[in-house]
């Protein structure tokens, strides 16, 4: 296969992942990277190989070269989408682009307008939909194991120690600098539950809060940083606990430690919890976005479907169970159990390749999935290796803007 020539904007976190993996299945060859931070630039050009002019400190100064590569990856953080993607759509790259899509309806619009104005592939990072797991749900329900699909209880079980890392001291915090935790987190769960049905509901509401994590339900004698604290071996939180708990492996050490310092001892996250965000009290934080909260939705033929996300869980593949007329599937993100009820009979389908749902996990396999789909789509000129189009995409996006309408305004939401 063609090898394919990639630009990445943000060399993060996210960037990271998707340069690796395609430098180590060689379907892709990082040539430039766009990153303001002078340590995390170096360190990835000297990772990729990158020529000193072609690490650059920001996507402008990537525009400016022209079209140096077939493709970008725009892996900034959420509010820092739309300008690159439009850009870069304009000047002819295929896009890989970080989810949301944008923080708005029409940010996200003007990205779906610039990919089809171009004709070029914009795949959004839904990494879920990239899973053997989901492939093999999709395929079941597809093939009608199950019959008419009639509805979909399903879970995100954002787990504890991830919430108080990414949602109360981390870059998710805040719906003004962020996006409300339905975008930032769960767009992935309703896109993943939109591509089940097949199509997007006709009707949704919601409920939810933040309602834990705040002033109002800090212990008594808590200190505003875990070093500080008296209380902090007690707490489920503490900060101290998570963090030194991750030196010594490096997945852990990847993430989460990576969005907390990139020191790999002791003293450096010690020094980081003194001084930096993720060292704060989670009562003494200024995060805003919700920590639990309910999404339903009625489909045009009657199906409904329940998704909860919660923080006050363990960090867990997401847990589903589908109902039909003529079957029964339930899912844990590795095993899934089919009851058909025309034979009585239960089948379970493990899956051996199925990894760890987190970041450092490669999220159950999506990341590689989505990488080298997407690669494949570049390199054969075939948007038809991807899962989802821009215009799929800013459609589910969309679920999630009326799923919010409908929490803050106590409606039912018709779309
Ligand atoms: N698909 C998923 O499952 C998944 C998981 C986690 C995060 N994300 C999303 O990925 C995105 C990035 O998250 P992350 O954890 O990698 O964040 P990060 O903060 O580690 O990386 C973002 C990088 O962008 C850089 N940047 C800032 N301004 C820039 C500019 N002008 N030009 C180029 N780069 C610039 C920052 O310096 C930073 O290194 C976010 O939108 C996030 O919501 C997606």
């Amino acid at each position: 296969m063609t090898e394919v020539t990639l630009a990445v904007v943000g060399g993060g976190l996210r960037g990271l992942t998707y340069a690796r993996r395609a430098h180590a299945t060689g379907a892709g060859r990082v040539v430039a990277v766009a990153e303001p931070d002078p340590g995390r630039r170096a360190a990835f050009a000297a990772e990729f190989g990158i020529v000193p002019e072609l690490a650059l400190p920001g996507w402008k100064d990537l525009a400016a070269a022209g079209r140096v590569a077939d493709a970008a990856v725009i892996a900034t953080q959420d509010r820092m989408h739309t300008d690159p993607a439009v850009t870069l759509a304009d000047l002819g790259y295929h896009i890989l682009l970080e989810k949301p899509m944008a923080t708005t309806e029409r940010e996200a619009t003007m990205i779906a307008e610039a990919a089809e104005r171009n004709g070029i592939m914009l795949a959004v990072c839904h990494v879920l939909r990239y899973t053997p797991y989901t492939g093999l749900v999709k395929r079941l329900l597809d093939e009608g194991r199950i019959g008419r699909l009639i509805s979909v209880q399903h879970l995100e079980p954002v787990g504890w120690w991830h919430q108080a890392h990414s949602f109360v001291r981390g870059h998710w915090r805040r719906q003004d600098t962020s996006a409300p935790m339905l975008l930032a987190k769960a767009c992935h769960d309703v896109d993943w539950l939109v591509h089940l049905f097949g199509r997007p509901p006709a009707r949704v509401s919601s409920f939810g809060s933040l309602s834990h994590f705040r002033a109002e339900d800090r212990p008594e004698g808590a200190a505003d940083r875990c070093l500080d604290c008296p209380i902090e071996p007690a707490c489920p939180y503490s900060a101290k606990r998570l963090y030194l708990g991750c030196l010594g492996d490096p997945d852990s050490e990847f993430w989460p430690l990576g969005a907390v310092t990139p020191g790999r001892t002791e003293e450096d996250v010690l020094d980081a919890l003194r001084t930096g965000p993720y060292g704060r009290c989670v009562y003494a934080c200024d995060n805003d976005v919700v920590d639990h909260q309910e999404v339903l939705m009625e489909f045009d033929d009657g199906g409904t479907c329940s998704f909860t996300m919660s923080a006050f869980t363990p960090m867990e593949h997401r847990r589903t169970r589908l109902f039909g007329t003529h079957g029964y599937m339930d899912g844990d993100g590795a095993t899934l159990r089919v009851v058909d009820f025309r034979t009585g009979t239960e089948e379970t389908l493990s899956l051996d390749e199925t990894v760890g749902p987190s970041a450092a996990d490669g999220h159950g396999g999506g990341d590689e999935g989505l990488t080298d789909a997407f690669l494949a789509a570049v390199a054969s000129g075939d948007p038809s290796r991807l899962h989802t189009d821009a215009a799929e995409s800013l459609m589910t996006h969309r679920v999630v803007w009326a799923a919010e309408q409908a929490r803050l305004t106590g409606t039912v939401v018709t779309l």
